[in-house]
């Protein structure tokens, strides 16, 4: 219902403006079967769908890619979509297809981290369309995040709109329907214009980039991950910038996060920077806890933490299914009575975390087992929401935008 009226909205302002939203594409798509992840991940290549009856944006899967071994790294695609904010607002968006970018030696973002960024990914269906997951709510975090750092709103559905046309432009690029990729966008917005005084820019750089991508840790589902618990190093501070998608948060993680993978641990967790006693969240992703007893999905309440959609959207589905969810406070030791842990996030979806390991002063360690195949609320979680994505089942929540 708060999508519907989020679509109405976004079509009136967009009929005032002479903007052609992307329609909401709800209730399109309904099978009766569930193929679970496994039987997705597993189909051979010359079963891909590349989908052969051409929509409105095109074909997707068409670009010569090894879809099927995709992992979470650069690759180039067609363009980028480029759009300023000069003289007090924002100037009509370019589609480019250079990677460089020319930008002032003064700019804000190189000295003093002016910027902040995005995360989202667009599905191939099997009807040959391409759909954004929850774009909306990403507008909404971007400018969240903006202006903690002082930088200019961007409307929602403009972002929209400028997510829509580079996935349309780019659509040769989202992984097929069946590949179990998806192509990731990653919006940024940056002080681009110069100053040397602490204050922010006059000019500003909004671009939207989009790279073709597979599992975030390789194996994906199928690979429950073990983490580390970071002691020696903090993410976000109290009243600090964690709940923003800021630059230097992810610079803060680089030496705890390559420490970790030195060590064999490929994913960090953090703790609240002031008593170290509380589960904040993994670097890249948000931290959930699963009591299958009690039919309990518990995940941490902090303001340094950043407000994930795939946390939110997970919340739905677990609420959908019955579960209880409690959004509190996390105790270190609390962690031995989860029989699951989960990290998730556009980027890591829903990875199952195997153990957690953590060293005293003294170099003791204390590790946390979990269960050590996937387990079972995980793989459900999994499956609901990668099937709405995929267009599978029915988006009873009116998650996906259809781009046009
Ligand atoms: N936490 C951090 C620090 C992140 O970088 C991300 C990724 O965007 C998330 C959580 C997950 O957020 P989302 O589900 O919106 O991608
Ligand atoms: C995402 O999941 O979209 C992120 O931004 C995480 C990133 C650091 C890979």
């Amino acid at each position: 219902m708060r999508s519907l009226t989020a679509a109405l909205a976004l079509l009136l302002a967009s009929s005032c403006q002479g903007f052609v939203a992307p329609s909401h594409n709800s209730h399109q798509i309904i099978t009766t079967t569930t193929p679970s992840s496994t039987q997705l991940k597993k189909q051979p290549l010359s079963r891909l769908s590349v989908a052969t009856d051409i929509n409105a944006v095109g074909a997707p899967g068409t670009a010569d890619l090894p879809w099927s071994e995709l992992g979470f790294e650069f690759r180039p695609t067609k363009s980028h979509l480029r759009m300023t904010y000069r003289d007090g607002k924002w100037q009509e968006p370019e589609m480019v297809e250079s990677p460089y970018i020319n930008v002032h030696i003064g700019a804000t973002a190189l000295h003093y981290g002016q910027a902040c960024f995005e995360g989202l990914k667009a599905f191939a269906h099997e009807d040959g369309s391409v759909n954004l997951f929850r774009p909306d709510e990403n507008a909404k975090r971007i400018n969240r995040s903006g202006h903690r750092v002082m930088m200019p709103e961007i409307p929602v559905e403009t972002f929209i709109k400028a997510c829509n046309d580079v996935v349309k432009d780019n659509v040769a690029y989202v992984p097929p329907y069946g590949s179990g990729g998806a192509l990731y966008l990653r919006p940024l917005l940056f002080g681009s214009g110069p100053r040397i005084g602490l204050q922010p820019a006059e000019e500003y750089t909004f671009i939207v980039m989009v790279i073709p991508v597979g599992d975030y840790y390789k194996g994906g589902l199928a690979a429950p991950v073990n983490g580390l618990i970071v002691d020696d190093y903090d993410r976000a501070a109290p009243k600090g910038v964690g709940a923003a998608k800021v630059a230097g948060n992810y610079a803060a993680d680089l030496i705890p996060n390559m420490a970790a993978k030195k060590k064999g641990f490929p994913i960090c967790l953090y703790l609240d920077a002031a008593t170290h006693t509380l589960v904040e969240e993994f670097s890249t992703s948000n931290f959930i806890g699963i009591d299958n007893e009690n039919k309990k999905y518990i995940t941490p309440k902090s303001d340094s933490v950043l407000p994930s959609i795939t946390n939110k959207s997970l919340q739905t589905l677990a609420k959908d299914e019955g579960m209880t969810v409690e959004q509190r406070d996390i105790e270190v030791a609390e962690l031995s009575t989860f029989d699951e842990v989960i990290a998730c996030g556009t980027a890591v979806v829903v990875t199952p975390i195997g153990s957690l390991t953590r060293f005293d002063g003294n170099g003791e360690e204390s590790k946390y087992q979990f269960t050590e195949d996937v387990g079972e609320t995980t793989r459900r979680l999994y499956d609901t929401v990668r099937n709405i994505q995929n267009g599978e089942i029915e988006d009873t929540h009116n998650w996906n935008y259809k781009v046009e």
